[in-house]
């Protein structure tokens, strides 16, 4: 696919623009409240192969219309866990630093989305596509970022590319509660997300192009010595975390964003008045394949 395209499927084309050489593109011409065809959805598909991160602009979607949209690209993972709004949607999951009342908090769990993670890697079938619906943003900051591990994996020395060979990495939610300094995990959920083992270098289905799988739900490398495995996996997210990997999303309200989380990682920035202004955003995730 080329970098701008205008693909002509029924009713609308729908064009692309790359807005970041990290594998970030705009799409226009559709919308997601909408269903949308069999060759829409191709079409978008197709675009994440070559941009895993995904822009739509201008978006007004209730979650009933979030979640449909979503179920084109596979199963809705279900959230664990009591939905902050109260609301009882359960594959579509407010992001808020507002309480049920519409009053500021403080969020202890969000702190965790400050680290670079890609979703859910905790669980032995991890995320494919996270899409967020922005609802109300900052007047300035509370960006996302994204990471392409796809292109930092293959800007690796070939010395180090050896080395991760065969390499697993141990995902915990327990671990990923200590690493990002939230409050430990519960014994329920301790129970519901035992540690699992992926590739730290795994080749994504659909491309067949290997990318770095790491992120602050990691524990450790396994069968390394830990300070060893420390010393990788800080090595690892450095090199991720460089400036020609990365793009930060500034957020408007009604963008619709979509990644793959198969060959990215991503953190929000605490780059705003936390206590002062609502940051809300709706949130499905589409469940993937095992890692391999
Ligand atoms: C997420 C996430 C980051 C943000 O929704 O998975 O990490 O900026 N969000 O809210
Ligand atoms: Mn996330």
């Amino acid at each position: 696919m080329q970098n701008n395209l205008t693909v002509h499927t029924m009713p609308h084309p729908i064009s692309l623009e790359e807005v970041s050489p990290t594998g970030v593109a705009k799409i226009e011409g559709l919308d997601l409240s909408q269903p949308i065809s069999a060759k829409q959805v191709g079409a978008i598909r197709q675009a994440l192969l070559q941009f895993p991160v995904l822009v739509f602009r201008g978006q007004s979607l209730s979650k009933e219309q979030q979640a449909k949209f979503s179920e084109n690209f596979g199963e809705l993972e279900g959230h664990i866990g009591k939905l902050s709004d109260g609301s009882t949607f359960p594959t579509v999951h407010t992001l808020t630093n507002l309480n049920a009342e519409g009053n500021l908090i403080n969020m202890d769990v969000a702190k965790l989305n400050y680290f670079w993670h890609t979703d859910k890697s905790y669980h032995a079938v991890p995320a494919f596509v996270t899409i967020l619906h922005a609802l109300e943003i900052p007047p300035s900051g509370g960006d996302t970022q994204f990471a392409n591990t796809r292109l930092a994996y293959d800007a690796l020395p070939t010395a180090l590319k050896t080395r991760l060979v065969g390499l697993k990495a141990v995902h915990d939610w327990v671990a990923s509660r200590l690493n990002s300094g939230t409050s430990p995990a519960t014994e329920d959920q301790k129970q519901a997300r035992p540690p699992v083992t992926h590739p730290l270098v795994r080749t994504h289905p659909d491309t067949g192009k290997k990318a770095l799988y790491l992120g602050v739900h990691v524990s450790h490398i396994d069968n390394m010595a830990s300070a060893e495995s420390a010393s990788l996996i800080a090595e690892l997210t450095e090199h991720i975390g460089q400036e020609r990997f990365v793009y930060t999303h500034c957020w408007r309200k009604d963008d619709v964003v979509m990644w793959d989380n198969r060959c990215l990682l991503h953190r929000a920035l605490p780059n705003y008045e936390i206590a002062r202004y609502p940051r809300v955003l709706n949130r499905t995730v589409i469940i993937g394949s095992a890692p391999a």
